[in-house]
């Protein structure tokens, strides 16, 4: 038996003996990336280091890093699919290449001082090539040099062997290494090729080589990186004989908990149990939100309406169930309590958490109501219909206006002898989703973690607007969050009340101030205490590493910060604010163009 707190600390162990340094993980929600709601792998926060900044904690680095990633939603349920899951990385920035990494994988693994899984039931795949890349025969040759038969390597395209965190960034061949989850031992010539469902993965290692600029646009990256994702809730599975994520203790006392509200026994009908672990994931998840002092909460936007969907399919599932009222708090208290060793966050927000549940809660259950308040008011109307049909048109109006979910109109129909006519629904929802996924491209335009020129300005521009709001408005001016993309910057920064329009003037009129004078930017590397010390502004709330970059403009301005810079301000043009607007309670929200 293994716990997820065990199997952490091995992991940081084992990497600090080959010399890494261990990074704290950061926030659910990224800085300064526009492209993504989430952070979704370890790398994520790494973006820069990978593409070349020099880390503070040198090249060798390990850290687990909590991720969500809601692509997966519909397999959420499945044995493997998570919206929320831990991942352990380490990462080699241009110092141990494809020979060690794999070495040290299998190390870890099946070392009896380490992990000690059964090699003959572990199986690898890699890179196929293609036209960027050539068939990845130094990684199986590796693979064989520690034992693993060729039997077990299975060569796959792209799709399988390609990884990138999104349409532009840095990117590369990989290699993925599988448990075997079948019966008894797997037999010869199995592998991840030949017999996919029988083996779950639980590590990648990427070797990161290419920039993606572009669709077309694939550049050599200065520096050979390795950057490896270990999923914590599937190895701890594997490591305990399970076939399934929700049969560990990442997930028991969860399940647990959400037998108790319901009076359903998880295990006794097929057709209920997906329910309990959709319910367990997705609190799960929401709670990890929640509780991320980046500070999320649901809303209509962004990572808001992500956190929103999962509560309310949540509480649908619950229904299901034959739970009624409010219950998230229950599962949501077990899942700060298994978790706030490693994110002591939790535990420090565990009241917000929970009132915020409830909150959310309450309001679907009123969206539920109305809802059916308004099915019943048709209903007569709906009756006459000599082919007991609901039209789609009527059930869309209900999901759009009222945020009633399909399902449920499509129960309501059946106790009522009738069927809903889905085809016409589905037509009305894909209209609507094309619409929303035109908005959402927009913001993937700018690629992962956007390091052109412009951007980079943006960012040092960034620094310039919190300095000269510090100095107008007061000390008590924190930076809650910032969004860059080529066009623009978006700051959101504490402040209780909205800012005049002289004060406006005067912030936009100190930047140009500053760039007029054409300041130098210099960056130097300190301890965390001395930096602070040295009067440089950090972020409230953001985890640190020991040591740290300060970018200093000239007598200007001074934070902790992961770059990069431009390297004289001059350059950045006309500093232009072009809205001052609410946040959330207490944030205010900057948008400012350079011109
Ligand atoms: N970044 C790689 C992944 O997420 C390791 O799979």
């Amino acid at each position: 038996m293994i716990t997820p707190d065990q199997l952490r600390s091995k992991y940081l162990d084992f990497f600090k003996s080959k010399n890494h340094a261990v990074i704290s993980g950061k926030s659910l929600i990224p800085e300064n990336d526009p492209t993504v709601l989430f952070t979704t792998a370890g790398m994520h926060p790494l973006v820069p280091y990978l593409l070349g900044e020099p880390h503070p904690a040198g090249a060798r680095l390990v850290d687990y890093q909590k991720c969500v990633r809601t692509g997966d939603i519909d397999e959420v349920g499945d044995p493997a699919h998570l919206t929320c899951f831990e991942m352990l990385g380490n990462w080699s920035l241009g110092d141990y290449f494809k020979k060690d990494s794999i070495a040290y994988s299998w190390e870890f693994l099946t070392s009896p001082d380490w992990l000690a899984l059964d090699p003959g039931k572990l199986s690898v795949t890699v890179f196929k090539g293609d036209d960027n890349a050539p068939r990845d025969d130094e990684s199986a040759g590796y693979w064989k040099a520690v034992g693993v038969g060729e039997d077990r390597i299975a060569y796959l395209p792209a799709s399988d062997n390609w990884w990138a965190a999104g349409p532009t960034g840095p990117c590369g061949p990989d290699t993925e290494i599988f448990y075997w989850v079948g019966e008894g031992v797997p037999p010869a010539g199995s592998n991840k090729g030949t017999d996919p469902a029988n083996w779950m993965e639980i590590w990648n290692n990427v070797f990161m080589q290419f920039n993606r600029i572009d669709e077309k646009t694939l550049v050599k990256l200065p520096k050979q990186n390795v950057d490896t994702g270990m999923g914590l809730e599937r190895t701890v599975c594997v490591l305990n004989g399970k076939t399934s994520v929700y049969q560990t203790e990442s997930f028991q006392p969860i399940i647990a908990a959400v037998e108790a509200v319901s009076g359903y026994a998880y295990g006794t009908d097929p057709a209920k149990d997906p329910s309990v672990r959709i319910i367990a994931d997705h609190v799960r998840s929401a709670t990890m939100i929640l509780g991320d002092p980046k500070g999320v909460t649901p809303s209509n936007v962004g990572a808001g309406y992500v956190l929103r969907r999962l509560i309310r399919r949540a509480v649908r599932h619950a229904r299901k169930l034959g739970i009624e009222g409010g219950f998230l708090g229950k599962p949501a208290a077990v899942v700060v309590d298994l978790l706030s060793g490693a994110y002591p966050e939790l535990a420090e927000n565990r009241a917000k958490i929970i009132d915020e549940l409830a909150r959310e809660e309450a309001k679907f259950l009123e969206t539920l109501q109305k809802g059916e308040h308004e099915y019943e008011k048709m209903l007569p109307n709906l009756l006459r219909n000599p082919q007991k049909v609901m039209s789609g048109r009527l059930a869309f109006k209900l999901y759009d206006t009222y945020g009633f979910p399909i399902e449920l109109t499509q129960e309501l129909a059946a106790e009522s002898g009738m069927t809903v006519d889905l085809a016409e629904f589905d037509a009305a929802f894909k209209k609507h989703q094309d619409l929303s996924r035109a908005g959402a491209e927009q913001t993937f335009k700018g690629g992962l973690a956007d390091q052109s020129e412009q951007a980079t300005k943006y960012h040092t521009a960034t620094h310039l607007l919190h300095k000269a709001l510090r100095m107008v408005l007061g000390d008590h001016v924190a930076q809650k969050g910032s969004n860059i993309t080529a066009e623009r910057l978006r700051f959101d920064f504490s402040h209780p009340a909205p800012m005049t329009p002289d004060e406006v003037a005067r912030v936009q009129a100190i930047v140009n101030e500053q760039i007029a004078r054409d300041l130098p930017v210099t960056m130097e590397m300190m301890n965390l205490d001395d930096a602070k010390a040295s009067g440089a502004m950090a972020l409230f709330g953001e985890k640190y590493e020991s040591v740290v970059k300060v970018y200093t403009i000239g007598d200007f301005s001074k934070e902790v910060c992961g770059g990069p810079h431009v390297e004289r301000i001059g350059t950045l043009g006309k500093f232009v604010i072009q809205k001052e607007q609410s946040s959330s309670a207490g944030v205010r929200r900057i948008r400012a163009v350079l011109e």
